[in-house]
């Protein structure tokens, strides 16, 4: 073990946080956990992973799960794509029998990258592999004031990697990237290893890592409408496949270029749900950042209450509900801001 691991380990062994799936490891604690903490901040995910457990206590419960349970406790993490994945590799789990307790077989299961297979596979196996976020590539490019990319410092984690104890050195770096080598206002002086970091010593820490060049995040519209009926509003279920696959929100649709809100709305039903309706005016406006897009989603009231019933083509739920108690069911965080607008008293109409 080289001098930079060695002070690394002794501080982790006096100042590890103490999180739920440390203070009991078994894979599937350590799978759970790092799906939630992939893009969500550990303090997000603690309450999330508590109510996690307590409903599917082992991978068995959570393979027996229907879908919409899952995603009602995912509901305001994001990505729901990680919970579809998750229950999936649940069910592949299984009928394996067993967890796997290889690399390659954690690698297999739908929604296990690179990054947590090295995660689980240090943590809960005991297998002596490196793991690189992106709190990994921050300390390691520092540490060594590379300018490599997140890919070239899994070899500079690989490097100081202890045989025997890859779970405490990997999960080191993580506590180490996310309490002191913070991106902005890096704790230097109370860093266990500033007397191994060549930035440090250079005195441009912040230099690194060295950012990729940043991506254009394209701006989209998107509209969607509030159908009422004897106090209730509509929602749809998303088709399975693709973005919030699953999950329930109010029925709209991404605009085309320089559609117009209530162009786009009076599309959506009629393409949709086999509707004809008249838009009413704007009851609001929330913004939403994806990873692949900044989205901008207008609400419109729809005056006229519902006569007719949906067709269910493109959607595959519909159902009327009070906005403030949507019932179990998976709402995206986005669907939710919106459902929150439509929440609002119904608009004074003019009446004559
Ligand atoms: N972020 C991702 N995995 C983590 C872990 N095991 N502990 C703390 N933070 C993390």
């Amino acid at each position: 073990m080289d001098a930079f691991t060695t002070d690394l380990l002794a501080w982790y062994d006096t100042h590890r946080r103490s999180l739920p799936w440390r203070d009991t490891v078994t894979p599937y604690r350590t799978w759970i956990s790092e799906v939630m903490l992939q893009q969500t901040r550990v303090d997000t995910v603690l309450p999330y992973f508590a109510r996690f457990m307590s409903r599917f206590p082992t991978v068995e419960r959570l393979a027996d799960a229907e879908q919409d349970e899952v995603m009602s406790m995912w509901s305001g993490l994001g990505y729901y794509s990680r919970a579809r994945n998750m229950h999936a590799a649940a069910k592949a789990v299984v009928a394996l029998g067993a967890f796997p307790t290889t690399l390659k077989g954690v690698r297999a299961l739908p929604g296990v990258g690179e990054y947590m297979a090295g995660a689980i596979g240090s943590i809960a196996l005991g297998l002596d592999v490196a793991a690189v976020d992106g709190n990994l590539h921050r300390v390691l490019a520092r540490i060594h004031r590379s300018t490599t990319d997140r890919k070239g410092a899994w070899s500079l984690a690989a490097a100081h990697l202890p045989a025997g104890r890859a779970g405490d050195y990997n999960q080191a770096l993580m506590d180490l990237g996310s309490g002191t080598c913070k991106p902005r206002r890096a704790e230097c002086p109370r860093c266990p290893v500033s007397a191994h970091c060549a930035a440090f010593a250079a005195g441009d820490v912040h230099k690194y890592p060295v950012k990729a060049k940043k991506k254009v995040t394209p701006r989209r519209e998107a509209v969607c409408g509030v159908l009422r009926r004897e106090g209730r509003v509509l929602i749809v279920r998303r088709p399975a496949a693709g973005l919030y696959g699953g999950m329930y929100e109010l029925p709209g649709i991404l605009l085309n270029t320089g559609e117009a809100p209530d162009v786009g709305l009076r599309r959506a039903f009629s393409e949709r749900l086999g509707l004809t309706i008249a838009p009413g005016g704007p009851l609001g406006r929330v913004q939403h950042t994806l990873t692949h897009m900044k989205l901008t989603l207008h609400i419109l009231d729809i005056p006229t209450p519902a006569s007719a019933t949906p067709t269910l083509s493109h959607y595959t739920d519909a159902r009327w509900i009070t906005p403030t108690e949507p019932g179990d069911i998976g709402i995206s965080t986005l669907a939710a801001k919106a459902l929150a607008v439509a929440a609002k008293p119904e608009p004074q109409r003019m009446l004559f």
